[in-house]
């Protein structure tokens, strides 16, 4: 060949090579424009139609969820059973309530207890809100206005099990409260135990700004001599103690120094611990043994005295620690993270003490006590599986979280009936930990990485999952609505790490976006 010959054949190869690259590239491009282009969200939308159903080996019933793409299929979802609407799924809405309150939202500047000005929200003019305290049994009705905070707010009571319409989830149970706008919450707790109230109106912002506060459900005390003996004696003290960073700065109820509270020697203190921020707190005591006597608003049974050692409270979990004060008079340090709570008289001294190598493990903690319920062969059985991967959300590029292999909205609808038992396999290989809440249910863990529980009772609404670990846990469907269950490190949620578990019938007319802005993460 000669060599101009040589030198065309060349060329022509290099020609080819580039419109082979060229033609690929194009591809690439114009694949990622079309994942890019199916990731945008509409401006509104139902969670009836997000992602794909899973029906857990359950039947698949009269289910309004026709949006999904999960079950392929001849099966038709059968007619029977009448749809019943979010908005009716409320408490007995008629007799006076026995507890009523108003709580009105502001943005503004405020100062929590003690230290800086914080730019964020308040309720009734303070953050952390005013501590709702009732007792159980009792019909509470509180009114939310909002005042001025821009883009909406609602009030959620995170690990009650309220009837669905009273969930406070702007775009699912109801719509975001507009400034001027107000909203009526009317439920029983019937529940002892501690919980707390936020909103979840964009949660990952207002909450972190300031709405929140404490909710406690004391305990009916018994009226008559036959009846069970009262929790709490009297002469205990009970200490709520909300932590929440305010400018990055950590406090307990707002209180950068450490929390003094009135302590006699001798006398039974219950410190309810709460943990308001996006990651695991640890919690120990100086100064005294301790025993962790409930767990999200659930008592635990027949808790041990623990000494030198740590309890982890999960984001958005509660623990309850009970104290009784040392004979001599000396104070009792609980420390909860960056912050304390100091027990004793106003004089005592109490020393800040290392944090304890050791963590109660609560697979173990306690004594079994018989549920009287079949966890082995279940209604539904669930796969939460949490991993990450590079895509778009909501037109954005970015390694995002994936349920069941899949990124927002692409996740899945866990459909139940009532009365079903369900369990659900969480697990974790995302590379960071997930604090895991399910609205308006408790679930009692069942194992963990295969392992059996075999101490008390685990109930838990907010479950950490580290990163490589697995759960399964149980619970029984019995208040129906549409609940979400997500990841409590709020920017996680918004970041699409949000689940659904929604009853066979139940139907929403909220949605998210439209009029209201309705954003609940
Ligand atoms: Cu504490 Cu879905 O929330
Ligand atoms: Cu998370």
């Amino acid at each position: 060949m000669s060599r101009t010959g040589r030198r065309r054949l060349h060329l022509g190869r290099q020609r080819l090579r580039l419109a082979v690259a060229c033609g690929a590239t194009a591809l690439i491009v114009g694949l990622l424009g079309v994942f890019w282009y199916n990731s945008r969200l509409p401006a509104s939308y139902s969670v009836m139609d997000m992602g794909h159903a899973e029906y857990g080996g359950g039947p698949i019933g009269s289910m309004p969820h026709d949006g999904h793409d999960g079950h392929a299929g001849g099966e038709e979802p059968a007619a029977d059973g009448a749809a019943s609407a979010v908005p009716a799924l409320t408490a007995d809405q008629g007799g006076a309530p026995d507890v009523e309150m108003t709580l009105v939202a502001r943005a503004e500047r405020f100062q929590p207890p003690s230290g800086d000005w914080v730019d964020g929200y308040t309720l009734n003019g303070q953050s952390p809100g005013p501590v709702l305290r009732v007792t159980a049994g009792e019909l509470v009705q509180v009114r939310l206005e909002n005042e001025s905070v821009a883009e909406g707010v609602t009030l959620h009571w995170h690990g009650l099990e309220l009837p669905n319409a009273d969930d406070g989830v702007a775009g699912v149970t109801q719509d975001a409260v507009a400034i001027g706008a107000e909203h009526t919450y009317r439920f029983v707790a019937d529940q002892p135990g501690t919980f707390w109230y936020h909103s979840h109106q964009l949660s990952h912002e207002q909450v972190r700004r300031g709405v929140l506060g404490a909710l406690v459900v004391l305990p009916q005390q018994a009226t008559s001599p036959d009846a069970d003996p009262p929790d709490a004696d009297p002469a205990d003290a009970d200490v709520v103690a909300l932590v929440h960073r305010y400018g990055g700065k950590s406090t307990v109820n707002g209180h950068r120094d450490d929390l003094r509270i009135p302590a006699a020697p001798n006398q039974r203190v219950r410190v309810r611990v709460i943990n308001t921020e996006n990651g695991p707190m640890s919690a120990w005591v100086g100064g005294a043994s301790f025993r962790l006597v409930a767990v999200d608003g659930r008592d635990l049974h027949e808790p041990t005295l623990l000494e030198g050692t740590a309890v982890l409270v999960t984001a958005g979990g509660r623990a309850d620690l009970e104290v009784t004060m040392p004979t001599d008079g000396s104070g009792v340090r609980v420390q909860l993270g960056g912050s304390a709570v100091v027990l004793g008289p106003a004089s005592a001294e109490a020393a800040e003490v290392p944090r304890p190598a050791e963590t109660v493990d609560l697979l173990s903690y306690g004594t079994p006590a018989d549920l009287g319920i079949d966890w082995g062969t279940p209604d539904r059985r669930f796969d939460y599986d949490i991993g990450r991967r590079p895509g778009f959300l909501d037109g954005r590029p970015g390694m995002w979280w994936t349920i069941n292999g899949r990124l927002y909205p692409e996740v899945p609808a866990y459909m139940v009936a009532e009365g079903d038992i369900v369990v659900v396999h969480i697990a974790n290989h995302s590379g960071e930990v997930h604090p895991m809440h399910l609205h308006g249910h408790h679930a009692v863990v069942l194992r963990r990485d295969g392992e059996p529980a075999t101490g008390s009772p685990w109930w838990v609404d907010s479950l950490n999952v580290s990163d490589g670990e697995s759960y399964d846990l149980g619970f029984v469907a019995t208040n129906p609505g549409i609940w979400m269950y997500h990841c409590h490190n709020l920017p996680h949620a918004s970041e699409g790490l949000v689940a659904h578990l929604m009853y066979e019938g139940v139907t929403t007319p909220f949605v998210l976006g439209g009029p209201a802005g309705n954003e609940p993460e």
